[in-house]
């Protein structure tokens, strides 16, 4: 890999002198979605593929990048004196974000950089191909100007140039899980204070498959902050009577006794996910440490079926995979993971059955939704590094 980068990169840049090649990861949750902005628990892990970067600094402010999964685009050069979001800027709206926000934060960038991007994961898929180029856009930031950012700083700076730069009002899950990945663990986070912890995932005799609906989806044009709205008015609601902070505060008793302050259905329902998911991951996590990987699949099926019907945020694509998944014997747990609308579901699936899963699957949603859906097994990965 890295040689074909730096051979791309001469191409591109004319030479190699003083570039240095990075990786950032991508991500996927198991459980605890829509959760991160409603104060709640998730439990992501990144994985082994991700974004690959060539960078090195410049003398002057200019700023030079090219991506290898849009090569159409060519070189899109800006300014360090021109940060602000284009929409004609494509892709490159990420890392100029960040290199914004860097400013905004206090860490100086006051040098151009060319940079280089490779991604191997597939775009636009929910795996959090747009967080994997934040991190590793301050990551290389942070590491070739000596600027020492530690990690949780970097996903603390990559959802703020998101929410503030992009105009995605995303959670820190993404960012979070990616500066933060650790090999073979999920991250138990407590998204109202950032506390964490990491837990191994030992799945013997199963594998994490992740199934690509192939329909795309970008949170910028989804209902993503639609149901962020929804919340916190619920959120609102629920507190001219209660003192909470969150949604992510109340057990589903508490829910049950105060959800009639919530005036609209759909807000209760939205509420009422948003509740019931992070107690659910809660207990997840628990039985994953109690070894009971079975009820761990059981609350990944429950978490779809209230991310289906009360959330709804899946749509005929992930539950088609999610339902045919289900049918089939070795299939532990199943769901649609990321913000939803499409994108990918995580399955845990037992060894034995993992070439039946993609047969019975891959063709009852050819038929049904009339193209084909990818399947990945995939590793848990580690966080943002030099190679
Ligand atoms: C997207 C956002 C995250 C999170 C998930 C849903 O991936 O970027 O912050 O809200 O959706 O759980």
């Amino acid at each position: 890999m890295r040689d074909i980068l730096i051979k791309k990169f001469v191409e591109v840049f004319g030479d190699a002198d003083g570039a240095e090649v990075f990786f950032a990861p991508g991500r996927v949750n198991l459980i605890g979605e829509h959760t991160d902005y409603n104060g709640g628990h998730v439990f992501p892990c990144a994985l082994t593929i991700g974004t690959y970067a060539v960078a090195r600094k410049r003398d002057d402010k200019k700023l030079r990048f090219y991506s290898m999964n849009f090569e159409k685009l060519g070189m899109i050069e800006s300014s360090l004196d021109d940060l602000k979001f284009d929409k004609s800027a494509g892709w490159t709206n990420y890392p100029k974000g960040v290199m914004w926000a860097f400013n905004e934060k206090g860490y100086k960038v006051d040098c151009g950089f060319d940079i280089l991007l490779n991604g191997n994961i597939p775009n636009g898929s929910g795996l959090s191909s747009s967080a994997s180029v934040e991190i590793v856009t301050g990551y290389i930031l942070s590491e070739i100007l000596k600027l020492n950012v530690p990690n949780k700083e970097l996903a603390i700076i990559g959802q703020y140039s998101e929410n503030n730069f992009n105009g995605v009002n995303c959670g820190i899950m993404d960012q979070f899980a990616i500066a933060m990945g650790k090999k073979d663990n999920a991250i138990f986070l407590d998204t109202s204070d950032l506390s964490f912890e990491y837990a191994p995932i030992k799945l013997d005799g199963a594998k994490i498959i992740i199934s690509s609906s192939n329909k795309k989806r970008g949170l910028g044009d989804s209902k993503y902050n639609e149901r962020r709205a929804e919340c916190e008015e619920a959120l609102k609601e629920i507190q001219a009577g209660m003192g909470i902070n969150s949604l992510g505060d109340l057990s589903e008793d508490q829910f049950e006794m105060t959800k009639m302050a919530i005036k609209d259905e759909n807000r209760r329902k939205r509420a009422k996910h948003a509740v019931y998911e992070n107690q659910r991951t809660i207990k997840a996590v628990k039985a994953l440490k109690d070894n009971n990987i079975e009820l761990f699949g059981k609350l990944m099926n429950e978490s779809h079926i209230s991310l289906r019907d009360d959330y709804e945020v899946t749509g005929i694509e992930l539950d088609t995979l999610v339902e045919e998944a289900w049918k089939i014997d070795g299939v532990i747990g199943s769901r649609m993971t990321g913000a939803g609308f499409g994108g990918c579901t995580v399955s845990i699936v037992k060894d034995d059955a993992v070439d039946t899963f993609i047969e019975k699957v891959g063709s009852a949603y050819k038929d049904k939704i009339g193209y084909a859906a990818d399947f990945y097994v995939v590793e848990i990965g580690s966080g943002p590094c030099r190679l």
